[in-house]
């Protein structure tokens, strides 16, 4: 049974949690094609405050939330009282009156639990800073599972923006939750896993390492040029392209939770092992599942399940 306010952090989450919400993920792909809504949200309503940009997230929750049956609302900063001066706490609890659950994006880093402690409706973190994006390990987890059907004895190389790549943060510690897992990092000097992510089942390889390896998912991800310094923004390049791809096994699937920039060469977006845009996908499924369970909405979902 599901019984937490928030989503807040992937820490917080058991594996069975974790299960959970895949499970039910499972079952809303397969009651949600194209053009089809469900009842199960009807009458509520969902609320995104994005203090940071967003393609994916953004759009997916809302998404989501329309699949489900319910309504969306959006508070954009452009246009709204905070240019004003009002601070983001009273604009959060302003919103809060008009709807049931919202989504957070925060630029600053562990603020979503003075949030979840303010507002009374549940909080999702839907990215905070350069500290975790839980919703996006959800869904990776889901895209991993879909993809070879189970979520142990993997080898996970991260490739690219170690440091402040919040999608890698939180999907390394979820992946723990499962068995035998081994991570590997290939990222620029300054841009390494911090320590507090990084363990004994990680280790800092070479580019050149990464055939030996035979990794079963290479996670890319781009340089996050918004966290740096304006003289550090220019500093660093990698990519991924098709001669590399090549050389990998038939069996390495190349992640990315986008937005691409140009770490990945579009020669490549034609493999089959490319798999960013089913990872886009997946997130609409999990995102329902996780608002439908954070609604309260088991009952409904184990109707369906049947
Ligand atoms: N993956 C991801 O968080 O993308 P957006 O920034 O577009 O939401």
């Amino acid at each position: 049974m599901w019984e937490r306010k928030d989503f807040l952090d992937v820490d917080s989450l058991s594996k069975e949690d974790i299960e959970m919400i895949l499970d039910y993920s499972e079952v809303l792909e397969t009651h949600s094609g194209r053009g089809s809504k469900l009842d199960i949200c009807r009458g509520e309503i969902l609320v995104t405050a994005f203090f940071e940009p967003s393609t994916r997230t953004e759009k997916s929750f809302e998404a989501a939330m329309y699949v489900l049956g319910g309504d969306v609302l959006l508070h954009h900063e452009a246009g709204s009282s905070r240019d004003k001066g009002e601070s983001k706490l009273d604009t959060l609890r302003t919103l809060e009156q008009y709807s049931d659950i919202i989504a957070i994006r925060e630029p600053e880093a562990g603020m979503m639990q003075r949030y979840a402690d303010e507002l009374d409706i549940p909080v999702i973190n839907a990215g905070d800073g350069h500290n975790q994006h839980p919703t996006q390990a959800i869904l990776d987890l889901f895209t991993i599972k879909k993809e070879i059907g189970c979520l142990d004895d993997l080898k996970v190389i991260f490739f690219g923006d170690l440091k402040y790549g919040r999608t890698v943060h939180s999907l390394i510690k979820a992946l723990r939750l499962f068995g035998r897992n081994q991570f590997f990092g290939v990222a620029p000097r300054g841009l390494e896993l911090p320590q507090s992510f990084a363990g004994n089942d990680y280790e800092e390889i070479d580019m050149e390492d990464v055939i030996k390896i035979k990794p079963d998912f290479i996670y890319a991800t781009r340089i996050q040029k918004e966290r740096m310094s304006l003289d550090d923004r220019d500093k660093y390049s990698y990519e991924i392209n098709a001669a590399f791809l090549c050389k990998l096994p038939k069996h390495t699937k190349i992640m990315h939770p986008l937005p691409r920039v140009n770490e990945i060469n579009i020669e490549v977006d034609k493999d089959p092992r490319f798999i960013p845009f089913k990872q886009v996908r997946n997130g609409l499924h999990t995102r329902m599942a996780l608002i439908a369970l954070l609604l309260n909405h088991e009952d409904e979902l184990q109707k369906i399940s049947k």
